[in-house]
């Protein structure tokens, strides 16, 4: 195919940036065309992939030409799944966009369907994905599909949109695609490399240094439901994460404190929000934000029960036991660490290992993206699980740094302190 097209970069934002652009089917992708020539505009690589469904709204010559790249569209292709394979398409990219992201496309990525080339490499990817939705209104409010968003902001997929409006099919409410210039600029922040971390020396930090300052804690337990009564928890107390969200209200900051159900009682001064589960504390974290810093000291439940049950568990005289079946719980830590724009400056977590602490708290700072971690050693002996006292190991990009065993509120205030060298 000729591709007549050259680049034609008014800036650099997102040069040397490759952009997987799914095009689902519906309407929406009469858009699809501008959102690639704005790409393109701003330096970046456009790689469109068209659902059978999209194909049937813009053209894949359209795409292609305006993308300078053929149209990718089937998963049974053997000449390019030869040269460059599904699964590498995704590895490729830098971003994978979907837009139009149509219910039904929603729905395959929240239950991991891959029966065409666009779901496929959906589930392959490693990369951020940013999806536009676009649909009718009684489709977006369905319960399924607001099933299905949970599901998929659980799993870290980046949403756009959808507006509210006119609708093509003579209706008005909430499914419209944002217009391709919002896309384009949700695009670029989630491709902008965050700011380099400058930190102050502790003698340099003000008392106050943290005024007009936000800042998210989550502090203590979950606890995961089984059934109404009874709960998968674990030991934490929420001593650390209190003193710390004491120690930065201390210092000026406005905190907001999301508290699983702890034994010590939140502080004074800083807005509390009590939560139960790991999706109801990720729920609070989102709604919270936009924060200068999050420090995320709750010991979250990895899992949960997959079917909880609405009606307390009775033996039925079998003598059988019932089996749980768990599932994955949202990492919220590694979730606000890439949430793209709205995520915070610093983001601190935490790390309670019982050996090669700094190893693995190490491979943790860089699998949950996230700015620092404060590892300690909770093995048996130590008294630091439940204790007064705390011996913490803080990983930042230039390596660890080992602070000498010290009470957990003064812990809190030096950690406080390094905080407000960053964003105060
Ligand atoms: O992976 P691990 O649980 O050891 O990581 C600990 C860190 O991750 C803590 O900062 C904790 O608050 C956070 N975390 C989270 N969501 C999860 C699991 C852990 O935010 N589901």
């Amino acid at each position: 195919m000729a591709m007549c097209l050259t680049r034609n970069a008014k800036g650099d934002m997102m040069n040397g940036k490759r952009i997987l652009l799914v095009i689902g089917g519906g309407i929406a992708a009469m858009k699809a065309p501008q959102l690639i020539r704005l790409l393109r505009a701003e330096g970046a690589a456009v790689t469109p992939v068209l659902t059978q469904a999209g194909a049937q709204f813009t053209t894949a010559m359209t795409v292609s030409v305006l993308a300078g790249e053929a149209a990718q569209a089937g998963l049974w292709d053997i000449a390019s799944e030869a040269e460059i394979g599904h699964i590498q398409l995704s590895r490729n990219a830098d971003l994978v966009v979907v837009a139009p992201a149509t219910a039904d496309l929603l729905a395959k990525m929240a239950h991991g369907l891959a029966d065409d080339l666009a779901s496929t490499l959906l589930l392959a990817t490693d990369k951020r994905v940013l999806v536009a939705p676009a649909m009718n209104v009684r489709m977006w409010h369905h319960p399924a599909t607001q099933r299905n968003l949970r599901t998929l902001r659980d799993d870290g997929i980046l949403f756009v949109g959808p507006e509210d409006g006119d609708m093509a099919c003579g209706e008005f409410g909430t499914g419209r695609m944002s217009e391709p210039e919002a896309i384009v600029a949700a695009i670029r922040e989630e491709l902008a490399p965050p700011a380099p971390l400058k930190l102050l020396p502790e003698s340099q930090v003000r008392s106050g240094a943290l005024a007009g300052r936000h800042v998210i804690v989550t502090s203590g337990p979950t606890h995961e439901p089984i059934d109404p009564v009874r709960y998968i928890a674990n030991r934490s107390s929420g001593a650390q994460g209190t003193a710390i969200a004491a120690a930065l209200r201390d210092m000026g900051a406005r905190v907001s404190f999301v508290t699983g159900p702890a034994e010590v009682a939140p502080p004074e001064g800083v807005t509390v929000i009590r939560v139960q589960t790991a999706r109801q504390m990720r729920d609070a974290v989102e709604a919270a934000l936009p924060a200068d810093a999050a420090v995320m000291a709750a010991a979250v439940a990895d899992w949960r029960i997959k079917n909880s049950w609405a009606k307390k568990m009775k033996k039925d005289g079998s003598g059988k036991p019932p089996s749980l079946e768990m599932t994955e719980n949202p990492d919220i830590l590694a979730w606000v660490s890439q949430a793209g724009a709205r995520r915070p400056r610093l983001v601190v977590g935490f790390a309670a290992e019982t050996n090669d602490v700094v190893a693995h708290a190490t491979d943790k700072r860089l699998r949950k993206g996230c700015d620092w971690i404060v590892a300690n050693d909770v093995s048996e002996g130590t008294g630091i699980m439940g204790g007064s006292e705390n011996a913490v190991t803080v990983i930042t990009e230039d390596g660890p740094e080992e602070w000498p065993r010290m009470a957990k509120n003064a812990v809190a205030r030096k950690l406080a302190q390094k905080i407000a060298g960053v964003i105060g």
